[in-house]
């Protein structure tokens, strides 16, 4: 694709969840990281990459907190438009975002504040030469079981083939907009409603430190990569 008939680039960042796997008395959003939210951070990284021109956060309706924080950088909005689940969040946030032709988003959840700048550029840039829509995702290494009711082995599967999938993930608006006007509970992130459509989304490999902060023991290891980072 040459660089005269690139699409835009929207973001939407996903923070309408309650957090309930976190059992804090607040949404994990807003946990401390490093001195800013776990919101903040996502929201950061993803504006590293100067293609994207604008970028909507999606809140619940009844959020206290996101409205009193301050994005300094004119490309982000902010707005009260969460549904009931995540592909709900999602589909509100395109619809809120429609209206412009030749444009692709990048979704991607707040819980996911270690995301890098690198890994958004790679799935960006391979999406745009191969022409078609993509998720980072991070191959399997650990040997995967499957449990019985009495938490022990039922099976072991071969982790071959095998992909953890994550955030940004990267589609033309309008086709993700359709795909996810088919509601099914098996429909789990974006790409899941492609594949709903017939599509086979590109697995971009990114870091498997670009982990999704979901319960208590998951927020040193991101504070820890993000330290990390900081301090490089
Ligand atoms: N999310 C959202 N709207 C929802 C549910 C989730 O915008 N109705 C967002 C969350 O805020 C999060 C991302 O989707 O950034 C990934 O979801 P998850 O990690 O499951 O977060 P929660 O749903 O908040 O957590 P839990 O499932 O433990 O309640
Ligand atoms: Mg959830």
């Amino acid at each position: 694709m040459s660089e005269s008939n690139q699409p835009k680039i929207f973001a939407l960042v996903l923070a309408a969840g309650v957090g309930s796997r976190m059992a804090a008395n607040f949404p994990k959003q807003y946990m401390i990281i490093e001195g800013k939210t776990m919101l903040e951070h996502s929201v950061n990284a993803l504006l590293k990459e100067p293609r994207i021109v604008r970028l909507v956060v999606v809140l619940s309706p009844t959020d206290m907190i996101g409205m009193g924080l301050t994005f300094e950088d004119p490309r982000v909005e902010v707005a009260r438009i969460g549904g009931n689940t995540r592909a709900m969040s999602v589909k509100n946030g395109l619809a809120y975002l429609a209206g412009e032709e030749n444009v692709w988003v990048l979704v991607h959840d707040a819980a996911r504040p270690c995301v890098s700048s690198t890994d958004i550029k790679s799935l960006i840039d391979t999406c745009f030469e191969k022409q078609q829509g993509g998720l980072l995702a991070s191959p399997l290494s650990d040997t995967l079981k499957i449990a019985s009711s009495e938490q022990t082995v039922d099976k072991t599967i071969p982790r071959d083939h095998m992909w953890a999938a994550q955030t940004p993930q990267f589609f033309p608006l309008d086709k993700l907009y359709d795909a996810l006007s088919h509601p099914s509970e098996q429909i789990t992130d974006e790409s899941s409603a492609m594949e709903s459509v017939g599509e086979h989304p590109l697995l971009i490999k990114g870091s498997p430190f670009n982990i999704k902060v979901t319960r208590p023991e998951d927020l040193d290891f991101a504070r820890t990569i993000i330290h990390f980072r900081n301090a490089q």
